[in-house]
């Protein structure tokens, strides 16, 4: 059995339940939105979020209707996301096949996100959910934001180690952060509760995002992204940071320039991830990703055992661990 599997068992009922949820509201009568939407749901990704999501409130109580929604919206929007993002990062692939801008382009992309978003949105109207509602939107904007953020940064190339966290808890964590909000908040009322679950979501988001800017340097094919991607667009991530941060002055200048090309040849690419690997910078980012992966693991520990709480520690463990 794999590991994401093995985590699943305590919530698969639940798990497929969410997924009956899902595939209905990525429906539509308009012909090319549904071969769209179709495309994107047979290549679903590891769903995570709505995992995350469903432990958590397993671990606080009861799994109730208002979970599933949380669940559904999140991965609506987590997929938006997703499908936005390539636009933004010109990506060809995802999920092992072509992204939605790459098939068809970046305008068809940019509204078929729009309208998962909007179903999204409607999800929780529908059922009266404000308070999902309001946690999700806050994390969108997040999101947002993070994606400026990064953009504008690697626009002028002057990314410190601080704005890297700055971007990654706003891109990545936010979301990840309202699984378990949301989770916390379907099955407990208690306040301390709530706000220990969301720490809990932002640790595991930024060490998620860590190790996903990690796998950037890793070409193991089972990401279904394509390796030196980040580079290529100029996306300068932790372990860059830190091998620029000890290069000597010249050799800096030397990466840099080459980062800087709008158009990189496969070696110039190979070049950037033969001086990352040997300057230390995948060890420095899986260190610090380590130091969030312990703070998660903490707040685990402080609950009763169960199976709940097994899955979520081993859930952990998966994030700063898997290689797609
Ligand atoms: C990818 O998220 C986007 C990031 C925040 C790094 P996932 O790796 O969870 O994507 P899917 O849903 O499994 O494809
Ligand atoms: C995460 O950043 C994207 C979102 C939060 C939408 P990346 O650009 O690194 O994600 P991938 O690698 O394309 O999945
Ligand atoms: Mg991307
Ligand atoms: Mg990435």
């Amino acid at each position: 059995m794999s590991v994401l599997a093995e985590i699943k068992k305590p919530v698969e009922k639940e798990m497929s339940e969410f997924e009956s949820y899902f595939n209905r509201t990525m429906k539509s009568n308009i012909p090319l939105l549904k071969i769209i939407l179709n495309y994107i749901l047979r290549r679903k990704g590891k769903q995570m979020r709505p995992l995350l999501v469903l432990l958590t409130a397993g671990l606080n109580g009861k799994i109730t209707e208002s979970a599933y929604i949380a669940a559904t919206l999140i991965e609506l929007l987590h997929t938006t996301s997703l499908v936005h993002d390539d636009v933004v990062d010109e990506a060809e692939e995802r999920r092992g096949a072509l992204s939605v801008n790459a098939l068809w382009n970046s305008k068809i992309a940019v509204l078929v996100g729009d309208y998962m978003l909007s179903k999204g949105l409607l999800i929780s109207v529908e059922k009266s959910r404000y308070d999902m509602l309001e946690i999700v939107s806050e994390a969108v904007k997040a999101m947002t934001e993070g994606e400026l953020l990064q953009l504008q940064k690697s626009r002028k190339l002057n990314i410190k180690e601080d704005d890297y966290y700055k971007i990654i808890i706003s891109k990545t964590a936010a979301l990840i952060a309202a699984c378990t909000a949301t989770g916390a908040i379907s099955a407990t009322d208690d306040q301390d509760t709530i706000q220990l679950m969301k720490d809990l979501g932002e640790n595991i988001g930024i060490a998620f995002q860590i190790r996903d800017d990690i796998l950037d340097y890793e070409a193991n094919g089972l990401t279904g992204k394509r390796a030196g991607n980040d580079i290529k667009e100029k996306k300068i991530t932790l372990p860059l940071i830190y091998a620029l941060e000890m290069a000597s002055s010249q050799r800096r200048r030397e990466i840099m320039s080459i980062v800087k090309r709008t158009k990189k040849t496969k070696d110039e690419i190979n070049e950037v991830i033969r001086f990352v690997v040997s300057s230390g910078g995948l060890e420095y980012a899986e260190a610090r990703m380590n130091g969030y992966r312990d703070k998660a693991l903490a707040i685990l520990d402080s609950y009763p055992d169960s199976d709940y709480k097994t899955s979520l520690k081993k859930f952990v463990y998966f994030t700063s661990a898997r290689n797609s």
